[in-house]
């Protein structure tokens, strides 16, 4: 994607070094960081200056490849079967995370360079995934359509494009009347911040709005679809997102208003049956206790918004079941959130 007319993708390999657009910094500051070794990257995975699922999965195995790169023949294995289980660490949620791990540590064992080729092709899958989820989204909007998001699933999240946003850039350049609403995702923000900014630079109408406004604004008959991006999705289409996420999927059956999910096949989990084996990622309370912004003098400041000495909760994902989704896109197709549909998916057979 363009940030002032240069082409980024969110987070590269050149030699052994990863470099990314460190996301905490942005709406505020648009800044690429490098990371030298794979304990660097898996810092930058855990603090989310890289995150999102596909974006993840990218750096986790840019990362794996980091580790073969600086191993030593006497104690291969043993150096990145132990890097494996450290980047592992950083996040739970996020399938593509294990997917990438598991994918250039099994090339590693043929190779080292076998191992970067992995890596890079995960990377280049992921932004050519996404591309072709804009395509089979893009059919989903009509002239003139009300769109809701939640947290950013846009192309910060992935290498490229985007998964729940990519259809709507592309519905967008080919001149369809279309209106985003965002929500503001807290406790971390990535609607208010990562999405309105992704859709600022590309000139799509939006407004930012409070997590718990979408409800009322579906009962008024504003909204006239919801997609989302997935962080990892069972066999049976149960889907884990960014918290807050199944809520809306609820209020949408509610209100007969279609929710889909976006999502390539890296994202599925065909070891989960269920969402209930899915594991949800408890984050630091401080996340919810604090904010951060910019002040009016223009400095970075981080203040206290909640009530001194009380204590928060703060899951990162929630499940939403897949009865209350209408349809998941993917790089495939556009597929039915069962069993038997997303057994085909994987096995490459026939999409519904
Ligand atoms: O915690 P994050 O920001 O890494 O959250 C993951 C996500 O990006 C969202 O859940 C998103 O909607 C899924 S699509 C990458």
């Amino acid at each position: 994607m363009n940030v002032n007319g240069i082409g980024y993708r969110t987070v590269w390999l050149e030699g052994a070094s990863v470099f990314f657009i460190e996301q905490n910094l942005l709406p505020f500051e648009f800044v690429i960081k490098e990371s030298s070794t794979y304990i660097e990257s898996c810092h930058a995975i855990r603090s989310m200056m890289v995150r999102g699922a596909g974006a993840i999965g990218a750096i986790a195995g840019f990362a794996m490849a980091q580790a073969v790169l600086a191993s030593s023949e006497n104690n291969f294995l043993e150096f990145i079967s132990h890097a494996k289980l450290e980047i592992e660490a950083t996040r739970p949620t996020a399938r593509n995370l294990f997917y990438a791990t598991e994918k250039v540590f099994n090339a590693a064992i043929k190779s080292r360079e076998a191992a970067v080729i992995a890596a890079q092709e995960i990377a280049n899958r992921d932004a050519a995934d996404s591309q072709r989820i804009g395509q089979f989204g893009n059919e989903l909007i009509r002239e003139g359509m009300n769109i809701e998001t939640h947290c950013n699933a846009g192309w910060l999240a992935f290498v490229d494009y985007g998964t729940a946003l990519s259809p709507i850039y592309l519905a967008h350049e080919e001149g369809k009347k279309i209106f985003v609403y965002a929500d503001e995702t807290r406790p971390r923000s990535q609607g208010a911040r990562l999405t309105a900014w992704e859709l600022n630079q590309a000139g799509v109408p939006h407004a930012i709005i409070p997590d718990n406004a979408g409800a009322w604004l579906m009962s008024l008959g504003k909204i006239d679809m919801v997609i989302v991006g997935a962080d990892r999705i069972a066999a049976n289409g149960d889907t884990a997102n960014k918290i807050g996420t199944l809520e809306k999927a609820i209020a949408a059956k509610e209100y007969g208003i279609p929710f889909y999910v976006a999502a390539p096949t890296s994202t599925f989990d065909a070891a989960c049956p269920d969402g209930s084996s899915i594991p949800i990622e408890e984050r630091s309370e401080d996340e919810v206790l604090y904010m951060d912004g910019v002040n009016s003098a223009g400095n970075r400041e981080k203040i206290l918004v909640c009530s001194p000495g009380s204590h928060a909760i703060n899951p990162s994902f929630d499940v939403t079941p897949a009865r209350f989704i209408s349809g998941i896109i993917t790089e495939k197709g556009i597929i039915k959130p069962d069993q038997q549909s997303i057994h085909q998916l994987l096995s490459h057979n026939k999409f519904i």
